[in-house]
């Protein structure tokens, strides 16, 4: 990771070969006192984690399994812009190294042709309503070149889409790089910064869709992200909803 900005965020690389989840490590590293900019990587994890409780599936040598630390000053309502920030920086470190552009779907997903090659993850620890530190997890299908079913369905790689295999050790330096950037823009200049930038890419906007959040399901049109970050639907009745988390299906999906 020598390549990486001289005046990186990056203080301290943790590299395992085999790990339970980086998410639970970099936690685990928290309670211990690692400082912000500390980044977890492994190898292979067994019970990585995805978003709503869901496995992350992390084969060995194939993917990057990543996890930042960070103790930004922030109020945690506004966590969910540092998924998009890290989604924006993914996004470009993907158009970088591999010369193709992924789409976001909302919050986190990256998607090629429909299917998922990145996922983020951001838990934080909280006191009263600042964020103490934050997590952010990324897993990105690099050289995969079949998945079990279930995952297959609905996941894919950088190498099954576009027929290369790419170095890992690029891709983190790109993702890190870009996000020290993006994070530093977003901390100056706020999330306006980060909306185009995300919005440029996201397909989930303009469209039909279902967003099954964890009281109720609201079908309607995806209209836009608000400066915070949070989506808008107008559904059929005209009623505008602002959703902070959830599931989101295409309604032709
Ligand atoms: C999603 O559901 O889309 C989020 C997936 C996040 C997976 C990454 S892999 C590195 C980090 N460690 C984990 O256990 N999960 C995240």
């Amino acid at each position: 990771l020598s390549r990486l900005d001289p005046d990186t965020f990056v203080q301290k690389v943790v590299y395992e070969d085999l790990a339970e989840s980086t998410q639970q490590l970099a936690h685990a590293l928290v309670h211990a006192g690692a400082e912000t900019g500390t980044v977890v990587i492994a190898n292979q994890q067994t019970s990585g984690r995805g978003r709503l409780g869901r496995n992350w599936y992390s084969p060995a040598n194939t993917g990057i399994w990543m996890s930042l630390i960070l103790k930004p000053d922030m109020e945690i309502r506004k966590a969910p812009q540092l998924t998009l920030v890290a989604a924006v920086a993914a996004a470009r470190a993907v158009r970088q190294v591999c010369g193709i552009d992924a789409d976001i779907k909302w919050p986190n997903d990256l998607l090629l042709h429909n299917k998922k090659i990145a996922g983020i993850l951001t838990e934080m620890q909280a006191e009263m309503d600042q964020m103490k530190s934050v997590v952010i997890g990324i897993g990105m299908n690099v050289n995969e070149i079949s998945f079990p079913s279930g995952v297959h369905e609905v996941a894919t790689s950088l190498k099954k889409e576009t027929g290369k295999c790419f170095k890992r050790a690029d891709i983190v330096v790109s993702i890190l790089n870009e996000f020290q950037w993006l994070y530093d823009a977003y901390l100056t200049k706020g999330f306006p910064f980060i909306k185009p930038l995300w919005e440029a890419r996201a397909v989930t906007i303009g469209k039909e869709i279902t967003a099954k959040t964890h009281k109720d399901t609201i079908v309607g049109t995806a209209e836009g992200i608000d400066d915070e970050g949070v989506l808008l639907i107008k559904d059929k009745a005209g009623h505008h909803h602002r959703i902070y988390s959830a599931d989101i299906e295409a309604a032709n999906d």
